[in-house]
């Protein structure tokens, strides 16, 4: 049974009449002790960790679209999943209890959206509300946050010109790392030759039957991947139409050891046991990858082999220029994508786009492959921090010149955190790292009578892009990011074994912070 998305809240304090261009005219702003910005995985599982662990602090959700989930609720495309598995895509405080590993997306928005109304935290939402400013003073030790209210049903992008101003003591950014009004679709000379529907997957219409018709999805990073057997069901064909080939790992849709796990064990230890087995095996694949490159590319190509009928063309269509893990290792689940490619439903070109026809596209060899639909599966455009103009003490902050603290604050800004998670490992177990860091130090500064924590740089050593992914999309976001240094606390491992113990138990008053009362 769907769960329906909560509705806006008519009332909550602090709110502005819509037709009131000055928001605090006469009256102090309302201040919360920590201000959560977006209610996707991860500001969801931030509010719970604040409001089960940190119960006496104020806390606020701001979300600029009209509903929680954040990318589950955007991406509609045929066929959207997870990539990784649940059980560590899942919160830690609330396993995630389907059998399936792998799940679809309106699954993985049902269980956010459970677990906020689970943990009451669903009621902090303020929906339509944009953050765009937000200015530190350390004589207050307070955060001004100005917020645009956007309008209902859009991608909270479109505003309809009314400001609020809040204050907080704590910035905590949940905002994601793409932007949400579009996606990245490469320039396509030509294009406006096509008479076909062209569709981006971050905006699929909801009215878009493909049915019968003949598809070509422009792209083989995990959008592509996922689309292309979904479409292939009922297509009249699908041509993924990639210019490089992409590392793909065909697994089990089903994890017959979580199965017996849960049938000999208590919940919890199996729960536990199930989430271990899977951490240590994406590690391990991860480290493999990079220890020893070329292991990882026979036993990833003998896999490819083995789901492709005899004689197909392997070499060309599915091994990539790059070691595997230079880009994510794309899942597919029972190796649907190679069953389309099997069954003849579905086909692979590896070439560049030349133009376009009236029906089809012309790669540079020559070929014309028809289509009807043209999916531009080409990938997501970085946005860091939500695109939160930041100042510290009347000082604009160039987020790409400060240097992450354990990929988690940003050098000189104080009393902010934010979450992005692992490239190599399920985003939510970095967000739960972060969550229970980020109430570990507000008990430290309310202890120890401290009004603000900020984060130093490093005095020497190399700086380095922030994600070590050489996927398009990171590409052309790095110089959005902040950086990173070369050693901890500044150097991010991409390990969550390294950082379980640095967040949950690792000193607070180290070299990389400064307390100040
Ligand atoms: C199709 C797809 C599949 C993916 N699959 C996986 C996977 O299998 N495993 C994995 O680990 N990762 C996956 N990812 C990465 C994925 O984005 C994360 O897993 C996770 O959902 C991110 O959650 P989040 O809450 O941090 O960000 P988001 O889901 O992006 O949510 C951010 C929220 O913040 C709001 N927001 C942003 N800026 C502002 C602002 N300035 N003011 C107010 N609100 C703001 C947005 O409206 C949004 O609701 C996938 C990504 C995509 C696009
Ligand atoms: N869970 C999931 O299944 C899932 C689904 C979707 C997305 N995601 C996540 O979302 C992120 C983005 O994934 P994505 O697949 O949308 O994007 P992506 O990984 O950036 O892949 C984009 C694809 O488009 C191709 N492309 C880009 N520009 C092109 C051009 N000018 N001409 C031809 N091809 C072009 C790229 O080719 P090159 O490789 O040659 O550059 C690549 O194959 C990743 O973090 C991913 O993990 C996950």
């Amino acid at each position: 049974m769907p769960v329906p998305v909560p509705s806006r809240p008519r009332s909550y304090p602090g709110r502005v009449p819509d037709d009131e261009p000055v928001p605090h005219r006469g009256r102090e702003p309302e201040h919360v002790d920590v201000l959560v910005v977006g209610a996707g995985l991860s500001g969801i599982g931030a509010a719970c960790h604040l409001t089960t662990r940190c119960p006496g602090r104020t806390v606020a959700i701001l979300e600029a679209r009209d509903a929680i989930g954040g990318t589950w609720d955007l991406f509609r495309y045929p066929g959207v999943r997870s990539d990784s598995d649940m059980h560590t895509l899942g919160y830690a405080f609330r396993p995630w209890r389907d059998p399936k590993p792998i799940a679809d997306g309106p699954a993985i928005l049902r269980y956010v959206v459970e677990t906020a109304r689970e943990y009451g935290v669903d009621r902090l939402v303020r929906f339509g509300h944009r953050v765009e400013r937000a200015r530190w003073s350390s004589a207050d030790a307070r955060w001004t946050v100005h917020v645009r209210r956007t309008v209902p049903g859009d991608q909270g992008v479109d505003s309809h010109g009314s400001t609020q101003i809040l204050t907080c003591s704590f910035l905590y950014v949940c905002s994601g790392y793409y932007r949400y009004d579009a996606g990245y679709t490469p320039d396509l000379p030509g294009i406006e030759e096509f008479t076909g529907r062209v569709v981006h997957p971050q905006h699929w219409p909801a009215d878009l039957d493909c049915s019968g018709r003949r598809v070509v999805v422009v792209g083989s990073g995990a959008t592509a991947v996922t689309l292309v057997p979904a479409l292939a069901e009922t297509a009249a064909h699908v041509t993924m139409l990639q210019r490089s080939p992409t590392w793909i790992l065909a697994l089990p849709g089903g994890d017959p050891l979580a199965d017996a796990a849960r049938r000999l064990l208590p919940e919890r230890a199996a729960t536990s046991a199930v989430r271990w087995k899977n951490i240590l095996t994406a590690q391990l694949t991860y480290r493999l990858s990079r220890s020893a490159p070329g292991v990882m590319r026979s036993l990833l190509l003998r896999g490819v082999r083995a789901r492709l009928p005899e004689g197909y063309d392997v070499a060309t269509h599915f091994t990539p220029r790059y070691a595997p893990w230079d880009q994510r290792l794309c899942l597919v689940p029972d190796g649907d994508l190679f069953r389309a490619i099997r069954s003849g439903t579905a086909s692979v070109v590896t070439d560049t786009i030349d133009s376009f026809t009236p029906d089809g596209v012309r790669t540079t060899s020559g070929t014309v492959v028809p289509a009807d639909v043209l999916v531009t599966a080409t990938g997501l455009a970085v946005l860091a921090v939500g695109g939160i103009e930041l100042e510290v003490d009347g000082q604009p902050v160039r987020v790409p010149d400060t240097v992450a603290y354990k990929g988690m604050m940003l050098s000189g800004v104080p009393n902010l955190a934010f979450t992005i998670g692992y490239t190599n490992a399920s985003w939510t177990l970095k967000a739960d790292l972060v969550a229970q860091y980020v109430c570990r130090l507000l008990d430290h500064l309310t202890a120890s009578g401290r009004r603000y924590v900020v984060p130093l740089e490093p005095a020497s050593g190399r700086r380095g892009p922030l994600l070590d992914l050489t996927s398009g999309y990171v590409r052309r976001g790095l110089q959005l990011m902040p950086q990173q240094g070369d050693r901890v606390p500044w150097r991010l491992h991409q390990s969550y074994l390294r950082d379980v113990r640095m967040f949950r138990r690792g000193r607070l008053e180290d070299a990389g912070v400064r307390f100040v009362r």
